[in-house]
């Protein structure tokens, strides 16, 4: 597949994978996008998955016909784009690896060879002419691994943005862009928002015309838009307006509480998801929770703490720098009510947000009194 005139896609893929880095459904598949230049020296931009090493040769090899690729140049370590990079090394003998010092050290830890006297290392700002291409490598740490670089083309324009502005996804699955990339984004580099605004400062001062990155489609068009988005993620702010409620329920009493939230909310004009936590894919649930600038946790008190599912959501939120946000809560316990209490503690360190008055307190089941406090957290959330 042609990118440009001279630079091609020779990715793959992966439709037999369940769980993307062990833990996110991909329904969708997963792409492994690798990309060639082919100029007076060719180029090719990171490996794949370990399954998909015979079908990447083949894509290159259908490019080339029967030159050789000069070099294999390295973004990122994670192995669901460096497991092929001794199978390629082996296949092509005379190929150059290049790569940051940072990667070499990985190169060495995951695979047992530093290809010492086959590569080139480089560094933030360090360039490799490939004749009319000329790139230019960036450094992105922690977008998403510290040893992460970008690499920007100057002649077509195109930036190679490793695991940046990436989706979940295979890319022969028509889908929208934004709910599989904010689910990607949330999940695997939300945590790192500051990186993130570094790298798109730098971005900033190219004259970019497209985007290549590691997962999901080459993005060409209203580049604007992608990027726009980003930085609204790795800002933290809100993306859109409207109210998450996240809850775990044991016997149906947490909730129809907070099924009568959901209508009066419905009723007053708000947007609400809802999401079952012990059911829901928890990644959707957290990338919500981020997308919106309202929350409501809603659980029930369990040994004295927070039921498993929502402790290991807020934990999920904090971790990735949970913040400028509104949050409401409803508890729930039949002798010793305590969620609202561990809920404010898990949420202590997490800047910018504000809990709302009233708790909403349930002995067991809703009754008047719960049911007042229900309006009053209803109109403070549409306030
Ligand atoms: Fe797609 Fe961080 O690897």
């Amino acid at each position: 597949m042609k990118i440009t005139n001279e630079i091609f896609y020779v990715g793959v893929n992966d439709h037999a994978i369940d769980l993307f880095e062990g833990q996110y459904k991909v329904p969708g598949g997963m792409a492994y996008n690798s990309y060639l230049i082919h100029d007076e020296k060719i180029a090719v931009m990171d490996s794949v998955e370990a399954h998909y090493g015979e079908e990447w040769l083949s894509n290159i090899q259908k490019v080339l016909g029967d030159r050789q690729p000069d070099y294999l140049i390295v973004q990122h370590m994670e192995p669901d784009h460096s497991a092929n990079i001794v199978t390629f090394m082996e296949n092509y003998p005379g190929a150059i690896l290049v790569s940051s010092d940072k990667a070499f050290a990985m190169i060495k830890q995951f695979y047992h060879n530093e290809f010492s006297d086959r590569r080139v290392v480089i560094k933030d700002g360090d360039t490799l002419s490939l004749g009319k291409h000329v790139l230019t490598f960036v450094g992105a740490p922690m977008v998403h691994w510290p040893e992460v670089m970008v690499t920007y083309d100057a002649y077509d324009r195109v930036l190679f943005s490793a695991d940046a502005f990436g989706k979940f996804g295979a890319l022969d699955v028509d889908e929208p862009w934004e709910d599989e990339a904010r689910r990607y984004y949330i999940g695997i580099v939300g945590k790192y928002g500051v990186q993130v605004q570094k790298l798109l400062a730098r971005a900033k001062t190219l004259d970019i015309a497209m985007i290549c990155p590691l997962h999901g489609p080459v993005l060409s068009e209203d580049l604007g838009k992608y990027i726009s988005l980003y930085d609204v993620w790795s800002r933290y702010d809100v993306e859109s307006e409207g109210i998450v409620i996240a809850y775990t329920s044991v016997y149906g009493n947490t909730k129809k509480a907070v099924q009568l939230l959901e209508q009066k909310l419905r009723n007053a004009g708000a947007a609400v998801t809802v999401h079952d936590l012990a059911r829901c894919d928890k990644a959707v649930a957290v990338a919500d929770a981020f997308r919106y600038g309202k929350l409501v946790l809603a659980t029930t008190t369990y040994n004295a703490d927070i039921f498993p599912f929502m402790r290991e959501f807020i934990h999920e939120l904090t971790e990735r720098g949970y913040q400028n946000r509104t949050v409401g809560i409803i508890e729930n316990g039949s002798w010793a009510p305590t969620a609202a209490k561990k809920i404010k503690a898990m949420l202590e360190g997490s800047k910018n947000l504000t809990i709302l008055d009233p708790v909403v307190s349930l002995r067991s089941a809703m009754n008047e009194q719960s049911e007042e406090q229900l309006d009053a957290l209803v109109a403070e959330l549409v306030k």
